[in-house]
């Protein structure tokens, strides 16, 4: 058997993401770099010269002043992305946009918009936002339950896919002598009517050279494990242990195959911060001491806030018995909320010892030599643990390295590409383009 091939995307947060508190000090890292589409831009053509398959947009509606840097002040996903990708060829560019705050015909629109602008390279990483805050700003006193918005989440992708379809292939002869610009025959209205949505539709933008953008999705519960094995092509799962990885690769890939899904056409990438130094121990001995610069105890107990709907646990005596706050992780982040309740109440940690308990030190499983993490990584995807990693590096110079150091091993052990296959993101994921609805409608009929 050929060995398996290894995917990789670079996840960007300029300032610092969950967790890195420390890093806007690096003076490696302008202040305003979450904020500078040149930054961007720069990040993207690394990842893009090192031949990733994809560029990963995070983003979320909500903040406070304790949520992290890169939260604080920065750019909306689409429009980054149209920027960047009139700067790059080959790789692909992921969104994350929230179900819940959107209504799918705007969805639709925006990333074809951007799979045009980007010749076929566009990815949406469907979400339903978690920070219950969230819907203060859409003027909804509640942020919506679990079961709806999880609900709205299948509805909508339904609905945004139908929306991509809108006009067939060759609707548009564009034939002067006969003046013919469209075919109306090969244009179709959606008219759909579901639990959440009506919308009529057609979708006024047509088909990219991949047929539609890629579906991503990233969540952990029940729901958001059945969201992803009925609508996902590519999976944005959380890290953990070898082992918690290939519980969760099993898992998904087994709901998708149950429903009739090629396991192969979900391509799951587990979240990764390599450290990579001269020798294994000099890469332990900087990921020790980025825990140290990250290691800011207000703003951690800030951020553990966010599970509970950015409860404000400042206002607790540290050294209590950690409060019970497990209602207000109900409807947000309630598989991470739940695992802190748990483990606060089993080993009866004050407030104080869950901050440390969740935030000690754990260097990442991808930190050694580039020998050692290459090996790392070629371990993970054969064990079943991922079939890629979501890469996050802290600096434009970490991934140089990484591309420089990384990159060329696992080339040279024939796990990873040396080009791209393809021009478009479906291309160099091996995922196939999904026919359009209405022609392929056609075809079973023509067939009969
Ligand atoms: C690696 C990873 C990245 C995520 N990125 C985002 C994001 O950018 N925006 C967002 O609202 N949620 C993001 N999430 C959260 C998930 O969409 C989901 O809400 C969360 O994991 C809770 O999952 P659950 O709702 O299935 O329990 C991410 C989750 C993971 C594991």
């Amino acid at each position: 058997m050929p060995p398996r091939k290894v995917r990789l995307a670079v996840s960007a947060y300029g300032v610092g993401g969950p967790g890195q508190h420390g890093l806007w000090k690096d003076p490696r890292v302008p202040n305003d770099a979450s904020i500078d589409i040149r930054y961007y831009i720069r990040q993207a053509q690394l990842a893009e010269q090192a031949l990733f398959d994809a560029y990963f947009i995070v983003d979320s509606q909500f903040i406070n002043a304790s949520y992290p840097s890169h939260y604080l002040n920065r750019l909306e996903p689409l429009t980054l992305l149209s920027a960047v990708a009139t700067h790059t060829s080959h790789i692909g560019l992921v969104g994350t946009a929230s179900s819940t705050y959107n209504s799918p015909f705007n969805l639709a629109r925006r990333f074809a918009s951007l799979d045009h602008i980007s010749g076929g390279r566009a990815g949406w990483n469907v979400v339903t936002s978690f920070d219950t805050g969230t819907s203060t700003n859409y003027g909804l006193d509640e942020h919506l339950d679990y079961a709806t918005r999880y609900g709205r989440a299948h509805e909508a992708v339904e609905v945004v896919r139908g929306l991509w379809d809108s006009y067939e292939d060759d609707a548009f002869p564009a034939d002067v002598a006969r003046n013919v610009f469209l075919d109306p025959a090969k244009l179709h209205a959606l008219h759909h009517t579901g639990e959440h949505f009506r919308v009529a539709g057609p979708l006024n933008i047509s088909r990219s050279p991949q047929g539609q953008p890629v579906i991503f999705q990233a969540g952990v519960s029940e729901e958001g494990r059945n969201l992803a094995a009925h609508i996902a092509e590519g999976i944005y799962a959380p890290g953990g242990t070898l082992a918690d990885a290939q519980a969760y690769y099993a898992d998904v890939k087994q709901r998708a195959a149950a429903l009739g899904r090629d396991p192969e056409h979900v391509v799951i990438f587990i979240s990764a911060a390599p450290v990579i130094g001269s020798t294994d121990e000099n890469a332990h001995k900087i990921s020790r001491d980025i825990y140290e610069l990250d290691n800011d105890f207000d703003r951690k107990l800030g951020f553990l806030g966010r599970a509970f709907g950015a409860y404000d646990f400042g206002r607790h005596d540290l050294d209590a018995p950690f409060p019970d706050v497990s209602h207000l992780a109900a409807n947000g982040g309630r598989t991470t909320g739940a695992e802190i309740v748990r483990r606060a109440r089993a080993q009866k940690l004050t407030l104080r010892q869950v901050v440390a308990s969740f935030t000690e030190y754990r260097p990442s499983p991808f930190t050694g030599s580039p020998t050692t993490v290459a090996d790392a990584i070629e371990h993970w995807v054969n064990s079943r643990a991922t079939d890629g990693l979501n890469m996050n590096f802290r600096t434009l110079d970490d991934l140089e390295r990484f591309a420089e150091d990384v990159v060329p091993l696992l080339q040279a052990r024939g796990v990873f590409r040396t080009e791209y296959e393809a021009d478009t993101f479906r291309g160099n994921l091996g995922l196939p383009i999904p026919a359009n609805r209405w022609t392929a409608a056609d075809q079973v009929a023509t067939a009969a």
